[in-house]
């Protein structure tokens, strides 16, 4: 069977049935422009990416964020449950690893969970920002003792690794990203 991946209009009547935050769902759609954007200069220069998979579980990846801040469950695994209940596998297992991704990545291939996961990190609420100053508002955020900072730490640790390997490939800097002149999702995909 054809693995099923929603369209960018199913995603979004999904996340508005899903009751999710109005500032959750900006977060959402910037977090997917800057992923697509990585995806499709990736692409470029000739890696094998699925822009669909990519776009979709960025738009996804925040979908029961909503209703785990009150129940204090771990999103993305609520998440990712969803979706594959709904018969988007790969969807799930992409949005199941943007808080942490679950094993040691290729170093010859960037994955569409790494995209995910390094996109998410570098969108603070629904502004582009440097890893560096995700981080710091993570920590200040949910670093409350030293067990939670030790995992930031880690957390850091590895997303700089896929920040090197991405921009490696892509030869530009992490920082051209922040630059307003980019187009939006809808040309890229294009
Ligand atoms: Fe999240």
């Amino acid at each position: 069977m054809e693995e099923t991946i929603p369209s960018r209009e199913e995603c979004l009547s999904l996340m508005s049935k899903c009751g999710m935050l109005e500032n959750i769902v900006s977060h959402s759609m910037e977090v997917a422009k800057v992923a697509l954007f990585i995806a499709v200069e990736l692409k470029k220069k000739g890696r094998a990416i699925d822009l669909a998979l990519v776009e979709a579980a960025s738009l996804l990846h925040d979908l029961t964020k909503t209703e785990c801040l009150k129940t204090k469950e771990d999103h993305a695994q609520t998440a990712s449950r969803q979706l594959k209940r709904m018969g988007y596998e790969r969807v799930g297992e992409v949005v199941a690893q943007h808080i942490r991704l679950v094993k040691e990545g290729d170093p010859s291939r960037v994955s569409e969970a790494e995209i995910v996961n390094y996109a998410d990190k570098r969108v603070m609420h629904d502004r582009i920002v440097p890893l560096e100053e995700r981080f710091r508002d993570l920590k200040a955020r949910y670093g409350l003792n030293q067990k939670a900072m030790d995992y930031l730490e880690q957390l850091q640790k590895e997303i700089y690794g896929i920040e090197n390997k991405i921009f490696f490939i892509l030869q530009i800097d992490p920082n051209e990203i922040q630059r307003p002149l980019w187009r939006g999702a809808e040309d890229l995909r294009k």
